[in-house]
C-alpha cells in the first residue's frame, strides 16, 4: 500500500489509564501487574516513564520489578475492562476525524489519511486528534505518519511519549538505513539472533541479503516481508475493522463567535455530509449531537434522541438548529469548532418493504 498512513499509539497505556482516574499517581513510578495463579507471581504489563527510569519494563517478572523499585513506586493490578472502556472512547473520538481505521490492539490503530492534503494535511489532522484526545480524555499518544503501515509504525516509535513523527517519501532511506534490523516491526529476538549470525545488524546490512536468502531463513511470508521492509516497501492494505457506531464531522469556524447566523451555515454543511454518509452505509439513526469546542478548548455536547428514526435532511437540520439555540441560550464562551454527530444506529431496510421481502 502506498498512500498516507498514520499509526496512533497511546503512551504507556494501562498506566496512563490508572493515572487518569487517580491523578495523585502523577510524578510517581507506576507499574501495572498482570497476576498469575501462583502467589507472589506476575508480570509487568506496562510502566510509566518514571518507572522506566528505574528499569521497570513490560514483560518483567514482578519480583524483579519490586527489587528495582523505590519507596514511591506503585504497583497496580491490571483492570482490563476499564482499559477497554477507555480504548473504546479513544477510537470513537479518532473515528470522528478519520473514516478508515484499522485497530490493531487495545491502544494502537492505523489511520488512512490518504484523503488529506498531502503530508501537511495529514500532520494537521494528527495534531487535531492529539489535541482532542488530550482535551477530551486527558490522554497522550504518539503518532507516526508515512507512506505505508510499517514506516508509520517505525515513525510512531521514534518520539515517545507524546510524539509526532513524519517520514516523507524522500526521507525513507535516511530514516531506516541506520536503524537496527531488530527495530523492524514483527522481527523478534529469534530472528534478530539469526540475522546477527549472518553479520546483519542494521537495516542497511539487511538489504545486502537476497530475497531467496531471507526466504530460506524465515520462510516465504516473513522472508519477503523483511526483504521489502528493508527497502521501505510494505504491500499490506489498511483493513477497516471497527464497526461504526456513530458518524461525525467537525469544522473550524472562520472566526470565534456566539452568533447563530455565523455558526448555522457550518452546521448545515456538516449535516449534509453526515446525512449522505449514513445513507451510503444504509443505516438510520435516532440520536443527533452537536459538539461545540469553545475558544478556551472546552468541549461541550448537546444531544437529542428522536422517538423514531430521522429520515430526512430537513429533519436533521431542524434538530441541529434547535440544539444550537439551546446551546446559545446558555453559552458565554465563543465557539471555535463545531461538529455534528449522529448515533443510535438501526439497519435501514428501506421504508417500503414489499410483501415478498417478508417470506
Ligand atoms: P504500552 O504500555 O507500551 O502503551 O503498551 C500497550 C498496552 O499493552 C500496555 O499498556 C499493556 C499491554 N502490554 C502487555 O500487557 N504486555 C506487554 O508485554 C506489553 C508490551 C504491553
Ligand atoms: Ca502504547
Amino acid at each position: 500500500m502506498q498512500g498516507i498512513v498514520a499509526l496512533l499509539d497511546l503512551d504507556y497505556f494501562y498506566a496512563q489509564c490508572e493515572m487518569l482516574r487517580n491523578p495523585s499517581l502523577k510524578g510517581k513510578p507506576v507499574a501495572i501487574v498482570i497476576k498469575t495463579v501462583r502467589e507472589n507471581s506476575g508480570v509487568i504489563a506496562t510502566s510509566n516513564y518514571e518507572a522506566r527510569k528505574l528499569k521497570i519494563r513490560s514483560g518483567m517478572p514482578i519480583l524483579l520489578a519490586k527489587k528495582l523499585s523505590n519507596e514511591e513506586t506503585i504497583f497496580i493490578e491490571a483492570d482490563k475492562p476499564y482499559y477497554k472502556e477507555i480504548s473504546e472512547k479513544v477510537f470513537e473520538i479518532v473515528s470522528m476525524f478519520c473514516e478508515k481505521i484499522e485497530q490493531v490492539s487495545i491502544d494502537e490503530a492505523y489511520l488512512d489519511l490518504a484523503n488529506e492534503k498531502g503530508f501537511d494535511g495529514a500532520e494537521e489532522k494528527a495534531k487535531k486528534i492529539k489535541e482532542f484526545l488530550k482535551g477530551e480524555l486527558g490522554l497522550t499518544c504518539s503518532i507516526g505518519i508515512s507512506v505505508n503501515k510499517f514506516l508509520s509504525k517505525m515513525a510512531s516509535d521514534e518520539n515517545k511519549p507524546n510524539g509526532l513523527t513524519i517520514i516523507k517519501q524522500n526521507e525513507i532511506d535516511s530514516f531506516i538505513s541506520n536503524k537496527k534490523s531488530s527495530e523492524l516491526p514483527g522481527l523478534g529476538p529469534k530472528a534478530s539472533k539469526l540475522l546477527h549470525e549472518k553479520g546483519v545488524e542494521t537495516i542497511s546490512d539487511l538489504k545486502t541479503l537476497s530475497e531467496m536468502e531471507l526466504v530460506q531463513l524465515f520462510g516465504s511470508a516473513k522472508g519477503k516481508q523483511y526483504y521489502n521492509f528493508s527497502r521501505g516497501i510494505d504491500e499490506r492494505e489498511l483493513k477497516e475493522n471497527r464497526e461504526k457506531k456513530q458518524i461525525s464531522r467537525m469544522i473550524t469556524l472562520k472566526k470565534d463567535t456566539l452568533n447563530s447566523e455565523e455558526i448555522l451555515p457550518s452546521i448545515k454543511f456538516l449535516s449534509e455530509i453526515v446525512f449522505k454518509e449514513i445513507k451510503k452505509m444504509q443505516k438510520s439513526f435516532k440520536t443527533t449531537s452537536l459538539i461545540i469546542i469553545t475558544n478556551k478548548f472546552e468541549t461541550l455536547t448537546k444531544s437529542h434522541t428522536s422517538q423514531t428514526i430521522v429520515s430526512t435532511l430537513d429533519e436533521l437540520n431542524s434538530i441541529t438548529e434547535n440544539l444550537l439555540k439551546e446551546f446559545l441560550s446558555e453559552a458565554i464562551t465563543p465557539v471555535r469548532r463545531i461538529g455534528v454527530r449522529v448515533s443510535s444506529f438501526e439497519e435501514n431496510y428501506g421504508y417500503q418493504k414489499k410483501l415478498f421481502d417478508f417470506k
